[in-house]
């Protein structure tokens, strides 16, 4: 009878759907540098569908607040422990789209960048975390799952488990998603133990030492009840040394715990059929919108009223990771033996940017940098470009090379992480595919495969048609992936 019983109660936690509170540093549409807020502003709404309460605490950035105070309200406030000093959390609640969000308020460390950089930074999101966890027994909601994202929010399971025994918070769940590897949060140990009370026996490599540093996605790797990534290739990818950056040991002694899920794209927010920051809009079938968008985008810019010329895009960061050191290695051969036009769209490393610029300065009329961030401007950037350039070094999921495919541009990538797992290269034989793909990183096949894809757009226009049709038609919503988390989520509970 008592097994009996066991059994009914296991079968009940089963089924039951656990509430989730994803912890991210930045969260769309408040703030947003990169794919991660798109991600935590978007997966929480398809986990609604799915029966799943899942909620997203994040800083009160002054972007937000700039822009949301009058909508955003006060729940409570107290001091919490950052080393010696007392520092204020406010917690204050906005509701956006249906997704509950909880601000945590500091003037001293949110006021300003969403990162400050440097040891500022490891601060800004010590604090951050040791807020999170003193605030989540008097929210008006309560977790089983705590979703971090990334080192910004990787100590909270080891905090949670080694500093809260007896609370609440040790007995919550913890997934951690690495979006990307390369940031780590590495500090040195003194500065760590001084915020965040560390005892000292967590200083050793199978803890959170790497490198003769603290690092804070190790700490996160380490504790977490489960890990995963955003892209299956990228999940093995980061078992080795190349991807890892000194993460592989660990990521290898876990990997029955280490899964990959594909990132979605919002599929209202990016819609050309029913785009409001586009002067036209179009779908598959109906594309006159997309050279209206075109035209404009090239008046706009400077750029020659060509219809004819394909126009290649990137929207994006500007660094190493994006592989722009191969763009410019072969700008200046693709612009003197194309003819074709650049559109640029980011903001990064100064060397690029200044590259860039020049870059500008010697093919007027036909490449325009536009160095800086615009939600705006990406839209329309989208929607009417032919093809979109994304060689990365290494890419976790990418969300461009989908927003370029359900706009009908079609990418042209390295065949790495998420952008192996979402663009299907083309086969000139039998004219399936959904963009161009090369495997290795080396300017010369981004050359050559930018080449291709000049050559196809201009010789073939019917088979160009229908391969930026067949990105168009491409399911990239979050249902699919908001069904894995679902089950992600559950397994944490068996
Ligand atoms: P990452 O997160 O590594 O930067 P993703 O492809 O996952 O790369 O996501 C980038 C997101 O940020 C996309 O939504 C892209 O449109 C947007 N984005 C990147 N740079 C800019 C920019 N300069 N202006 C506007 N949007 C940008
Ligand atoms: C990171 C990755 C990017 C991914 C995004 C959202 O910024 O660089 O590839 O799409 O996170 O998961």
């Amino acid at each position: 009878m008592k097994k009996e019983f066991r059994e009914i109660l296991r079968e009940k936690n089963l089924t039951a759907l656990p509430n989730v509170l994803l912890a991210s540093a930045e969260c769309a549409p408040l703030s947003k540098t990169g794919g991660l807020a798109d991600v935590v502003g978007t997966l929480p709404k398809s986990l609604a569908k799915l029966g799943i309460d899942a909620r997203v605490i994040t800083p009160y950035h002054r972007v937000i607040k700039d822009k949301y105070a009058d909508r955003v309200e006060h729940m409570f406030d107290f001091y919490c422990s950052l080393g010696w000093r007392q520092a204020y959390v406010g917690v204050e609640k906005l509701v956006l789209d249906g997704v509950t969000i909880y601000l945590i308020d500091n003037e001293q460390y949110f006021g300003d960048k969403i990162y400050r950089g440097g040891q500022a930074e490891g601060e800004q999101y010590a604090f951050f975390c040791r807020a999170v966890l003193d605030c989540i027994p008097n929210l008006d909601f309560t977790p089983q799952v705590l979703h971090c994202n990334d080192w910004h929010t990787a100590m909270l399971p080891m905090l949670a488990k080694t500093q809260y025994q007896g609370g609440m918070q040790a007995g919550l769940k913890f997934l951690l998603t690495i979006h990307n590897i390369a940031f780590q949060g590495k500090f040195g140990f003194d500065y760590v133990q001084d915020l965040l009370n560390v005892d000292s026996r967590y200083y050793t490599p199978e803890f959170m030492e790497l490198n003769g540093c603290a690092d804070f996605l190790k700490a996160g790797c380490v504790f977490a009840d489960r890990i995963n990534t955003v892209s299956p290739s990228y999940a093995s990818e980061i078992k080795m040394p190349y991807y890892a950056e000194g993460l592989e040991g660990i990521l290898n002694a876990r990997s029955h715990e280490l899964s990959g899920i594909i990132n979605g794209i919002d599929k209202k927010v990016f819609n050309p059929h029913a785009d409001k920051l586009l002067p036209a809009t179009y779908d598959r079938g109906h594309l006159k919108g997309k050279a209206v968008c075109k035209a404009a985008l090239q008046e706009r810019m400077g750029l020659e009223q060509r219809p004819d010329m394909p126009l290649v895009a990137m929207v994006t960061r500007m660094t190493e990771q994006k592989g722009f050191d191969l763009v410019a290695c072969i700008l200046d051969d693709i612009m003197q033996h194309e003819d074709i036009q650049f559109m640029l769209l980011g903001s990064g490393d100064e060397r690029f940017e200044n590259f860039m610029r020049a870059a500008e300065y010697r093919y007027k009329g036909r490449l325009c940098a536009y160095i800086g961030y615009s939600e705006e401007l990406s839209h329309l950037v989208y929607a009417a470009s032919d093809f979109f350039l994304m060689p990365s070094r290494f890419e976790p999921c990418g969300l461009s090379q989908m927003i370029s495919m359900r706009y009908g541009t079609v990418p042209v990538v390295r065949q790495t992480g998420g952008l192996a797992d979402s663009v299907e290269p083309y086969n000139r034989y039998t004219g399936e595919g959904t963009g161009f793909g090369f495997l290795n990183f080396n300017a010369h096949e981004l050359l050559f495969t930018t080449q291709e894809a000049c050559r196809l757009y201009t010789e073939s226009p019917v088979a160009w048609g229908n391969l930026a049709a067949q990105g168009m038609a491409k399911d990239f919503s979050w249902r699919a992936s908001a069904l894995e988390y679902r089950k992600l989520y559950r397994g944490l509970f068996t």
